[in-house]
């Protein structure tokens, strides 16, 4: 049953049940679990679950409609009234709880504002193809048997993986080491739950992503921050700060946020102390193949001969965060554990969205989207290290500098210590969303020379582009 609609009945109670029943769906309204419109069970079917008798629920209804808290809407069956009658000892106002990841999405509701990070073209999103492939594969699920699916999720998604990882990351398994997740978050999830390092301590980049620093914590490790140089995480500093540590969590394909690959030298050590050490690495390959300058390195998982390497991949920022889909390969001695882990606490999302994407993937139009948004992708960084230079060089203001590139974003140094987030958080207020580059550092006290902000490049339409740096100048001349 709906928890928002749990009925307890007394039957010892001197209370008549039409009584209980009408108190219960009173509370529940005026605690705000029952919403304003929402649709009451039928009679009969609230009759059946409570094992009473319709009349009996009917006649708790009744109540509640002389009480103007319900509204009988015909065939549309009885709804909770648009503003129920309101008591005084229901008038408390609901707490205010703040919502996840605060600092690091400004809105889940809204559209993503120009120079915002992490979300793909709005305007390049396959959508009428989507749609279709969608709605093929609903159609599909709803006329095979309703039964539990494979929680490693659908076999068709897993060998297509399995061939795509092969040709484009270098990563030689069988389907049976990969378990679909929601994105690299479920993946990361997956993966703490399958290694057990509560206590342990995770080297971390810094700077790095702050929902993997976060998501260790919660897990119960220690993250330690480690310094990215030119080259990548650096390992002999991993090595002096933290030798203790169980586990590294890195993105080699390109450093989430500075863009940097990791370098062959620093991979190989990183792989040496993994094995020597029997800790275990996390692969975020978040952006898997879409690198702007030539062609992706393959994953640090494919040259992994000692099965320490745990590859996450996500499609967020391939295609959409609102698929929530990614997916882990394990390495063949731990496969059976995730699968498990995968099918007690953590089962592959939802089962149409795989099967689409399968079949997106067999298609070929997964290879097709990645060319063309990494043409799009290079096209508006181009534009955009082109307008901001030629705007800065024009105006004396802002103290700044176009840096090198990071990933999908412009990075644009500022003067040591000036307070960036601060920047960052005016700019939202004006209707640009750049980040701020000391939120990803974990101690940016230490690291007071890097200041600045990253600008997302993935939706700076041409209509878009100008006025987006008009704002941010403007700004920065302000903020001086
Ligand atoms: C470093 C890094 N890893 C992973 C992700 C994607 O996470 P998810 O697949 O959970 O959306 C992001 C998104 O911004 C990221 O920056």
């Amino acid at each position: 049953m709906d928890s928002s609609l749990d009925v307890s009945l007394d039957r010892l109670s001197s209370e008549p049940l039409s009584a209980q029943i009408a108190g219960n769906l009173r509370l529940a309204i005026r605690a705000g679990r029952l919403a304003p419109g929402a649709r009451l069970p039928s009679w009969r079917d609230l009759a059946a679950r409570l094992g009473v008798g319709r009349g009996t629920v009917r006649s708790a209804y009744e109540r509640l409609i002389d009480e103007r808290l319900v509204v009988a809407a015909g065939a549309a069956g009885t709804r909770v009234a648009a503003q129920p009658a309101r008591t005084e000892s229901a008038a408390a106002p609901a707490p205010a709880l703040n919502a996840p990841l605060s600092g690091l999405l400004h809105d889940f509701s809204a559209p993503p504002l120009p120079f915002e990070m992490g979300v793909p073209a709005q305007d390049a999103f396959p959508a009428k193809l989507w749609s279709r492939l969608r709605a093929r594969a609903l159609r599909t699920g709803a006329m095979s048997p309703v039964t539990y699916p494979d929680p490693r999720g659908a076999a068709a998604l897993r060998s297509q993986l399995a061939s795509y990882l092969a040709i484009a990351r270098g990563i030689h398994c069988v389907p049976d080491q990969i378990v679909l997740t929601a994105g690299y978050r479920g993946g990361l999830g997956l993966t703490l739950a399958a290694l057990q390092l509560a206590g342990r301590t995770a080297w971390i980049e810094e700077p790095g992503y702050m929902v993997t620093r976060t998501g260790l914590q919660l897990a119960g490790l220690r993250a330690v921050p480690i310094p990215v140089d030119a080259h990548g995480l650096d390992v002999e500093r991993g090595l002096a700060l933290a030798p203790e540590a169980a586990l590294a969590v890195v993105t080699p394909g390109q450093q989430a946020p500075t863009g940097v690959p990791l370098s062959p030298a620093r991979r190989q050590a990183l792989l040496r102390w993994a094995a020597r050490a029997q800790a275990w690495i996390v692969e975020d390959d978040y952006l898997s193949e879409l690198q702007l300058q030539g062609r992706a390195a393959p994953a640090l998982a494919a040259t992994d001969r000692h099965g320490r390497v745990i590859h996450i991949g996500t499609f967020s920022k391939t295609m959409s965060p609102a698929l929530g889909l990614g997916f882990v390969v394990a390495p063949l001695p731990l496969a059976e554990r995730f699968a498990e882990v995968a099918g007690c606490l953590a089962p592959a999302p939802n089962l149409a969205t795989q099967l689409a994407f399968a079949e997106f993937m067999a298609e070929g139009h997964y290879l097709r989207h990645l060319r063309h948004m990494k043409a799009l992708y290079a096209q508006r960084r181009d534009a955009l290290r082109g307008l901001l230079r030629t705007l800065l060089d024009s105006r004396p203001g802002p103290q700044a500098d176009v840096d090198a590139m990071a990933g999908l974003a412009v990075r644009l140094r500022l003067p040591p210590h000036c307070d960036d987030r601060a920047i960052a958080a005016e700019a939202v207020r004006r209707g640009i969303a750049p980040s701020s580059v000391s939120r990803w550092y974990a101690d940016p006290g230490r690291h007071p020379q890097q200041r600045g902000l990253l600008l997302g490049v993935t939706n700076l339409s041409e209509a878009r582009l100008e006025p987006a740096c008009d704002t941010l100048m403007a700004l920065l001349a302000e903020m001086r």
